[in-house]
């Protein structure tokens, strides 16, 4: 078999929902087999009743890879991060008062956009490549139940609005009055991070969805689509997108962000979209 990715489910319960995904997607779907045991396909979206996860195949491979919003470091930052002295708000322009609505428009696995609507902004995620989209569809969904017994959480969710398009088409959907605030982009760049954590999900991601070589063609789109600002997210010592200079730049140890300003955001704002 030459695809190198295809649906694992060892789950009655689970078929259904994984033999839609395999028909949808026309991926082999593979049944009752252990991921070690999987030599010929790289990569196994697992479709469990707990959740949907990426995983490796293979003896050595690192351990699956799923949207998540209820542990580890992504709600570790929501209840004892920076809040809004984070470099992430200053670039996208959150203080006390000031919540922009948000276009994330390479939302991956919503770590960002979580971020961003955890700091009080409403934030619409889109993300093209279907299969990145399940897996953060299916955070998005656990959170939510999770957050049955978690008001501020569910508050949280509330704000974030996933969609699946390629965001140079939706961006060019927009009419003007209905622009967002700030445009985010983290689009893929090849050899980003160093920690093992983050090497293995940019593996299984180029795997996916390859290294987004057009993403250069989303700044100018972006910029005509803002009404404040557009934020760049990039490796500290990648060139430029589009090799087109920011108005200026924040530098963090791993990572910096390329601040685009169209215009002077207001003192009081707290946009919801409209969407
Ligand atoms: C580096 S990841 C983003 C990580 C994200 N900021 C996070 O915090 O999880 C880049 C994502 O952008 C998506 N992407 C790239 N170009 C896109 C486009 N034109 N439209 C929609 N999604 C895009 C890719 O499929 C990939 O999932």
């Amino acid at each position: 078999m030459s695809n190198p990715i295809a649906l694992l489910c060892n789950h009655p319960e689970s078929m259904l929902h994984a033999e839609t995904l395999a028909m949808q997607w026309s991926l082999p779907l593979l049944r009752e087999l252990e991921v070690e045991t999987i030599s010929d396909i790289d990569f196994v979206l697992v479709v469990a009743p707990h959740a949907i996860e990426l995983q490796q195949t293979g003896r050595k491979a690192p351990g699956p890879i799923r949207a998540e919003f209820t542990e580890g470091a992504v709600d570790h930052r929501r209840k004892f991060g920076g809040g809004k002295g984070q470099m992430i708000a200053k670039a996208v322009g959150i203080k006390a008062g000031v919540y922009p609505w948000v276009l994330d428009a390479t939302a991956g696995l919503g770590k960002d956009s979580f971020v961003l609507a955890t700091l009080g902004s409403t934030v619409t995620m889109i993300e093209r490549s279907p299969i990145v989209h399940c897996l953060l569809n299916d955070g998005l969904q656990r959170a939510r139940d999770y957050a049955l017994q978690d008001p501020e959480l569910f508050a949280v969710l509330q704000r974030m609005h996933l969609v699946q398009q390629d965001s140079r088409d939706y961006l060019q959907s927009l009419t003007a009055g209905n622009f967002p605030d700030v445009i985010y982009l983290d689009p893929m760049f090849p050899e980003r991070h160093k920690t093992a954590d983050v090497k293995k999900d940019m593996a299984a991601f180029h795997l996916l969805v390859g290294k987004d070589e057009d993403a250069d063609a989303l700044l100018p789109l972006a910029l005509a689509h803002a009404n404040y600002r557009v934020v760049v997210k990039r490796p500290r010592k990648a060139p430029l997108l589009n090799n087109q200079a920011p108005s200026y730049q924040l530098e963090g140890k791993s990572s910096r962000y390329d601040i685009y300003t169209l215009k002077k955001l207001p003192e009081r704002l707290n946009n919801t979209g409209d969407i």
